[in-house]
């Protein structure tokens, strides 16, 4: 049966700066966090880094135009903070400022909105040296960026997106180490956490106070889809302690106003919290006007005994939890993606139908989803430049997670967009260019643009808007 999508329904592709931008060393950019960690060796896969990615920062009108032929209505893409403040204290760096003026400018003129992420992972390595996400002063200064960037991009930018995965930023950068800055500390990955909210809420008061109401205004979480093993208490409790930490951490603070006190208990081996300042949720509590939600895949989870309370035994699984709260993810099962994470699109419509129910009034955009897989190119003299990719597994996965918020819509969620991640293959992190996420592939050779049967099925679904 076919499924109609509202008639204002958005759908878009995303990117991020540090993934597909390139260029690092031009247009006054100086070094972000990425660009120390991947200089390490061993700690990408591939031993690349983003120095080249998919040249999209001077590619950009290409880039855009494939997403014309797409269809789609917007892009998500994020600002570089290097860029636009080079230098601890400033000044701004005008060329930064006169780049994303191009690009917004160009998406204007080629009918698609923009939903600019402030923050995908990029920290000034000047702020790192002063502690990053730890120290507190990291949430004061991203505020006064952001304020330059409403200031300068005010007119031309549909949706802000604070954040994007805070959970990957405190959890993996500071915690298990397999993002950048690549520190394993609990305690500083909790102050991280907290310290991400309070920039988020400093971030939401700079948007209002240059455009007040008018301004759309999102925050990006990677709710983890929690599942416990079985009915047994010790697992319904180890999903309970999954979610408190992954997933209510954030949400708490963001969107009720307050920690859950449960957080507290589950990690007084850790800290005690004492980073926290009068104020500071109420800073954190600001009114958005959507939740963005980035979907990929599910945990399965069950109750474990506690293992070394002072290290982080987390994995690069972008959802698996720390160890220390008695919880153990089990390993994967069913069809895998190239990432090695399980697809189970259902848990997609659960996630969103009960988001809905706990906050009907608030919008839910599914600002990432998609999947890797092990690509290969075919010739086909009928393909835009001779070339396609024939990609089933990711075609299925799109039809399958469509379908499902297809189905949280029908049951009534307040669903209002999705972002397929991504338009293009990537710098997947600390995979480096080894996982291709794109509905358009990237030779890295050349830099040509291949299309794959993926983003042929993305723009039937864009036209039809339905499923
Ligand atoms: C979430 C992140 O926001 C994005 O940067 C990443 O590439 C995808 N997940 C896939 O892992």
């Amino acid at each position: 049966m076919t499924f109609t999508f509202p008639k204002d329904f958005t759908w878009g592709t995303a990117t991020a700066s540090y993934q597909v931008e390139g260029a690092i060393y031009e247009g006054g950019r100086t070094a972000s966090i990425w660009d120390t960690y991947c200089a390490v060796p061993g700690n990408i896969l591939d031993g690349s880094s983003g120095e080249f990615a998919c040249d999209q920062y001077h590619r950009y009108l290409e880039d855009i135009k494939l997403m014309q032929e797409l269809g789609v209505g917007a892009y998500r893409l994020s600002v570089a903070w290097s860029r636009i403040v080079p230098k601890y204290g400033g000044p701004v760096n005008q060329e930064g400022i006169d780049y994303y003026r191009r690009v917004l400018k160009a998406l204007h003129e080629a009918g698609i909105k923009p939903a600019v992420t402030l923050y995908h992972w990029d920290l000034p390595q000047y702020l790192e040296d002063r502690g990053g996400w730890v120290n507190r002063e990291t949430a004061l200064r991203f505020a006064d960026y952001v304020a330059v960037l409403v200031h300068e991009f005010g007119d031309l930018v549909d949706t802000w997106i604070t954040l994007n995965e805070p959970w990957c930023s405190a959890y993996l950068g500071y915690g298990n180490g397999a993002h950048a800055p690549g520190l394993r500390d609990h305690a500083k990955a909790l102050a991280a956490v907290h310290h991400l909210n309070l920039a988020h809420g400093l971030a939401v008061k700079a948007i209002r106070a240059e455009l007040g109401e008018r301004a759309k205004v999102a925050v990006t979480l990677n709710l983890a889809a929690n599942v416990a093993e079985t009915d047994a208490s010790e697992d319904i409790a180890a999903k309970h302690r999954a979610d408190l930490m992954a997933n209510e951490v954030f949400l708490g603070p963001m969107i009720d106003g307050a920690y859950n006190p449960e957080i507290f208990e589950v990690t007084k081996h850790v800290t005690d919290w004492s980073f926290i300042q009068d104020g500071d949720v109420e800073i954190a509590h600001q009114p958005i006007d959507a939740l963005g939600i980035n979907y990929y895949s599910t945990n399965h989870v069950r109750g474990c005994v506690a293992t070394d309370a002072g290290s982080f035994a987390g994995d690069r699984h972008a959802n698996a939890m720390p160890a220390q709260e008695n919880v153990e993810t089990l390993p994967p099962t069913g069809e895998l993606t190239a990432m090695g994470w399980n697809q189970e699109p259902k848990a997609l419509t659960a996630l969103l139908c009960e988001l809905s129910e706990r906050w009907p009034d608030l919008p839910i955009v599914i600002t990432e989803n998609g999947s890797a897989w092990e690509d290969e190119v075919s010739e086909d003299s009928a393909a835009p430049g001779g070339r396609i990719v024939h990609d089933p597994q990711r075609v299925a996965y799109l039809n399958a997670h469509v379908q499902a918020v297809a189905d949280a819509l029908a049951a009534g969620a307040n669903v209002t967009g999705y972002f397929a991640w991504s338009l293009l293959d990537n710098f997947e992190w600390a995979y480096g260019y080894t996982k291709r996420f794109g509905i358009i592939r990237v030779d890295y050779d050349t830099q040509a643009r291949i299309w794959k049967d993926s983003a042929l099925r993305f723009r039937q679904i864009v036209q039809e808007n339905a499923i």
